[in-house]
């Protein structure tokens, strides 16, 4: 028991963080632009160019707006608690490292548990939509991919929730994006974060272009009715208790459909996996945290507003929401532009997920809780290379063999709870260790972490009931792979 809730103290955190178990150290080279085009490089993607259509559609109408500002709310909350912890460890482990010096190991451990599920399966689920969105584009041109390799080879019905045979073989495009980004990243963390920073400078003009055509399109009439499905969306045990219920049983609404784009946030988070790699960690990881999250959210907000007033809400696509709402308007040829947007956007999106989980890799592996051979720092490139790869393989497999479609929603649920131990994690410090130094504080403690935590929580209940099952199942995986690795081999426990 003593050593399930055993606490790494905060000095020994900062004397560890050097490095992997061979000696080499991370490169220190990320500025604080650098750092804040990686964290619009991880948020911009999936969230604002697919789900979009379903949160509109199925769950809020246009009071998506209002969804997207309840979410974004949520993730600045948790942001600024991000960002207190961030400067204060700057180390790449990140919540899972803020859990092990406030909550003792096993809380860690669920939290790097679940921060591997969040990065892998959101750079797998992108990648598989990446495969998509370009074989859409190859289309375009007329070119198209052997059918064979154009798919996984199963995939559910959501009809019928069951498995049914694609007739394919792998999904060749996901596949080689997720080997190409793991590559990348192994060669070192300047060359990928030069791609990364031409990538977002190529979506967020993309984004801009939405905002700026589509603005001249929207019909204030399609804002009317505002929220078709409510603004409620609460279920407590697959009981919706606050709010409407839709066809298949789970909440809908403008609460329920921010729990859904809560996805289009994700990823602000992996920022604090880089600071290990900052040349001023302790100023640049926090704000470049709160930079990316408020750009984000500004442009998020406008997608939204211009989207739902452009095409009535019931009339948005499900799957390519942005690009079907210009061919609506009789705009074919922005489809083009809005495509490339999105395929640059799911590109920086995989490349700084699958950055983000090989940090947090090599953090439990540096800690003894997973094998030490993963925390290998190349000598040359000076990259976390054998997590690079491992990862990138568990990517790349996913992506291409697996139908990610219903996986995906766990990353949601996943990485809220990790959001809201982020949060109790910083009123646990300020207790027991208030003379730490903080670069960056939070502004009115306990009030906004204590909002972050409801607001996660909130988020979490609004999220269909079937994935608490899920985040219950991947829990009890990883206690028992700690029970049978973990526990034995804890280097804090070896001490
Ligand atoms: N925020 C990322 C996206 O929307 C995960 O694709």
């Amino acid at each position: 028991m003593r050593q399930l809730l055993a606490r790494k103290p905060l000095a020994r955190i900062m004397k560890e963080a050097v490095g992997g178990s061979d000696g080499h150290t991370l490169h220190r080279v990320l500025s604080l632009g650098q750092l804040t085009a990686l964290g619009i490089g991880a948020i911009i993607g999936a969230g604002i160019f697919v789900l979009t259509g379903v949160g509109a559609h199925d769950k809020a109408g246009p009071a998506l707006i209002l969804s997207f500002v309840v979410s974004g709310t949520a993730c600045i909350f948790a942001g600024l608690c991000y960002a207190e912890l961030a400067a204060m460890l700057p180390v790449a482990g990140s919540a899972y490292t803020y859990a092990y010096a406030t909550l003792g190991e096993m809380a860690a451990w669920i939290i790097g548990w679940n921060l591997i599920f969040e990065y892998t399966f959101a750079a797998a689920s992108v990648a598989h939509g990446w495969s998509h969105y370009l074989q859409d584009f190859l289309g375009i041109f007329g070119l198209k991919l052997p059918y064979l390799i154009t798919n996984a080879p199963f995939d559910f019905s959501p009809e019928t929730g069951r498995l049914l045979a694609t007739g394919t073989m792998f999904d060749f495009p996901a596949i080689a994006i997720a080997v190409l980004l793991s590559a990348l990243l192994v060669v070192g963390i300047k060359e990928s974060t030069r791609v990364n920073a031409a990538v977002v400078a190529l979506k967020v003009l993309i984004v801009l272009f939405i905002i700026a055509v589509g603005a001249f399109y929207v019909k204030p009439s399609n804002w009317v009715p505002f929220a078709p499905f409510g603004y409620g969306g609460l279920s407590l045990g697959g009981h919706v208790v606050f709010g409407r219920t839709g066809p298949g049983g789970d909440p809908v609404g403008m609460l329920a459909g921010a729990a859904v784009i809560f996805f289009a946030y994700i990823g602000f988070d992996a920022l604090s996996t880089q600071a290990e790699e900052a040349e001023n960690p302790q100023r640049d990881v926090p704000l470049s945290i709160l930079f990316s999250l408020l750009i984000c959210t500004v442009l998020y907000i406008a997608v939204t507003a211009v989207l739902t007033g452009m095409v009535p809400y019931d009339q948005i696509d499900i799957d390519a929401p942005v690009s079907a709402a210009f061919k609506q308007i009789g705009l074919p040829w922005a489809q083009f532009l809005v495509s490339i947007g999105a395929l640059a956007g799911l590109t920086s999106v995989s490349l700084v997920m699958i950055l983000g989980q090989s940090r947090i890799f090599m953090s439990m592996a540096r800690d003894g809780l997973l094998p030490r051979f993963f925390s290998a720092i190349h000598p040359k490139f000076r990259t976390p290379w054998k997590s690079t790869i491992l990862t990138g393989s568990v990517v790349a497999i996913l992506a291409g063999l697996i139908p990610l479609r219903v996986l995906a929603e766990l990353v949601n649920i996943g990485t809220l709870l990790a959001f809201a131990i982020v949060c109790l994690g910083l009123l646990v410090l300020r207790k027991s260790d208030p003379g730490h130094p903080r670069p960056f504080r939070c502004p009115w403690v306990p009030l906004v972490p204590t909002l972050g935590i409801l607001s996660c929580l909130v988020l979490m209940f609004s999220l269909p009931a079937a994935t608490w099952l899920r985040l219950l199942v991947w829990i009890v995986i990883g206690l028992m792979v700690y029970a049978l690795y973990g526990r034995s081999h804890s280097a804090l426990r070896a001490h």
